[in-house]
């Protein structure tokens, strides 16, 4: 079964098509970058230039940054304003005519790191998952069931959103070394650890890949700290797995 992942983000929009039972994309990711300011109407025709591209004409899942009760946009962190109040499945229907599934990114690439990547090796656990681009999404699973739409990148540590801590956009905006940026994100996940007590946070996003390089610096939590597999693909590759099997994340 195939189905249409996108994941749409703050800096680029990307979509392949994704065999659900494999996680594997049947074509090459097609990216366009975000128009600026990111509001609904220059979303949704990227969202129909990717339709296009793949001449595509079954389900469609899609990803967006922030959180999704049935379909319908709550909050846009790194994105317009223009979103909040906007029912982004019905959009991707009505430019596209193909059926759409949407959920937050971060559960989307969540979904997909616990089917097909790290995540299969704790499906009996707690696991927290975030992904840390821009901003820092999360996602929890209780025992491999989704609690959607938990948003920790905006828990406030020291006063500020945790992503404006730690977000890789702040390492790379300050060009901070792996050293400096990785000690912040331990008191980050210090503060996530002592919430929640997860057995497992696994760490997704672009900056997972460097985990060499700043895993070090994770020190002192009870849960074990791991990069997530999946990294880039896990957003597209998750939103279709959510498109396929039809969850109403409310
Ligand atoms: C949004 C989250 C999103 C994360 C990663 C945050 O600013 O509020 O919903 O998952 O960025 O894109």
């Amino acid at each position: 079964m195939s189905v249409l992942g996108i994941d749409i983000g703050g800096s680029g929009i990307k979509g392949a098509p994704v065999d659900v039972e494999t996680g594997a994309f049947l074509a090459d990711r097609y990216r366009i970058p975000t128009p600026s300011p990111g509001n609904p109407d220059q979303v949704i025709e990227v969202i129909r230039r990717i339709v296009d591209h793949f001449a595509w004409e079954g389900k469609i899942g899609a990803g967006f940054p922030g959180p999704v009760r049935k379909g319908v946009i709550h909050l846009a962190a790194n994105v317009s304003d223009e979103w909040l109040g906007e029912d982004l499945t019905k959009l991707i229907h009505k430019a596209t005519g193909c059926p759409a599934t949407v959920l937050n990114d971060a559960d989307a690439a969540g979904l997909a790191e616990m089917r097909f990547g790290e995540g299969k090796r704790y499906e009996d656990a707690y696991v927290l998952f975030l992904t840390i681009g821009t901003g820092i999404g999360s996602a929890l699973f209780v025992k491999g069931e989704l609690w959607p739409n938990s948003e920790l990148g905006h828990l406030k540590v020291r006063g500020k959103d945790a992503e404006h801590r730690a977000g890789d956009g702040v390492r790379q905006a300050q060009d901070l070394s792996w050293k400096s940026w990785g000690k912040t994100l331990q008191e980050i996940l210090l503060v996530y650890d002592f919430l929640l007590s997860p057995d497992v946070i696994i760490l997704g996003g672009g900056v997972s890949k460097k985990f060499n390089k700043f895993g070090k610096y994770l020190k002192g939590t009870h849960a074990k700290v791991i990069p997530a597999e999946l990294r880039n693909q896990a957003g597209i590759i998750g939103a279709a797995m959510a498109a396929e099997e039809a969850l109403t994340l409310d």
